[in-house]
């Protein structure tokens, strides 16, 4: 449930955002994957700077509460957990940089890797850090229409990926197809929980916001999301909550945000100076940890098995 506290600290940082930014503007933006695109061309440099100067894209994962860049590893670990002996091929789908199917590549050189990303620059990037690698392919491409034929994977995943789906059963349907029969599909990244129609309706506003922030098209109730997967055969195997093991990661970028906003007329300056959708992702640093709070949001592991041939 919300606190009281939570949410009046909730209203007094979205104050703080509208003294800096026109929310109408970020709101009205329509998010296709040329937006998506655009996102990450003006975010790069921030990625790289206050998120991981070593390429990865995602939360790290640090279930002491302490943060450590160790904890970036934490994704393509537990990836790595469902590999079996049977799995001769493994497909990243929204692979960034390359961070994931390195810390892979190289531990596991008798599979053949393959990754895909929509973003040019970010699949160069993941070239250059993955040349060594001979057990990796790049390609880019849209999950929504994957450069794959049908059952050439045992296990295909996505980190903090499929949230940027514009066509969601479309993307868990290109995923379904190229998983063999028996094949795992590994989905770690953040949803609306089931509690979002009752929380109140700022903490919703702000909860759109952040994904608005994000470039987060179309964020799915996961009980919506995993009928969707069931509908093509992908049955879940496991589910296992991760929001806590990324709180310290969140208040990391929290205390960042914080001293953006802190300054709103140095900030409305950087408006004019830097891209507007780099700027933006200070919304989402500075409303995160509290859409968690609230209980809007949840980051989570969920792993599918697809059917079988003749089940
Ligand atoms: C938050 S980053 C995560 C990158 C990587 N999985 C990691 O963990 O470092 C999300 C990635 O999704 C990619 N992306 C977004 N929409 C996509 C689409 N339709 N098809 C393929 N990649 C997409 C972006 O270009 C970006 O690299």
């Amino acid at each position: 449930m919300a606190s009281q506290l939570d949410m009046s600290e909730l209203s007094e940082r979205l104050r703080a955002i509208e003294r800096v930014f026109t929310i109408d503007e970020l709101a009205g933006r329509g998010l296709d994957c040329e937006e998506i695109r655009a996102y990450y061309k003006q975010s790069g440099v921030g990625y790289r700077w206050f998120h991981s100067g070593e390429g990865a894209m995602h939360m790290a994962l640090n279930p002491s509460g302490e943060f450590s860049e160790s904890g970036y590893s934490g994704q393509a670990k537990e990836v790595e957990r469902r590999i079996n002996d049977r799995t001769s091929a493994v497909l990243e789908l929204a692979a960034g940089r390359g961070y994931n199917l390195a810390y892979l590549a190289a531990r596991r050189p008798e599979i053949q890797f393959a990754g895909v990303d929509i973003a040019q620059g970010h699949i160069r990037a993941a070239r250059s850090r993955l040349r060594k690698l001979s057990n990796v392919e790049l390609a880019v491409g849209d999950f929504q229409r994957l450069p794959f034929a049908d059952s050439s994977f045992g296990l295909v995943y996505a980190v903090e990926g499929l949230c940027h789906a514009t066509d969601t059963p479309r993307a868990l349907a290109e995923a379904s197809r190229v998983l063999r029969p028996g094949g795992v599909l590994v989905v770690i990244d953040g949803w609306r929980t089931t509690r979002f129609s009752d929380i109140p309706p700022l903490a919703r506003r702000a909860a759109r916001l952040t994904e608005q922030a994000m470039s987060v098209g179309m964020p799915w109730l996961l009980p919506a999301w995993l009928d969707q997967a069931r509908r093509l055969g992908l049955e879940p195997v496991d589910q296992i909550d991760l929001t806590s093991a990324i709180m310290p990661n969140l208040h990391r970028l929290e205390g960042l945000a914080r001293r953006y906003f802190a300054h709103p007329r140095l900030a409305r300056l950087s408006l004019r100076l830097a891209p507007k959708r780099l700027l933006a992702n200070a919304i989402a640093g500075y409303l995160m940890p509290l859409n968690i709070a609230i209980g809007a949001h949840a980051y989570q592991l969920i792993s599918m098995r697809l059917a079988p041939a003749g089940a």
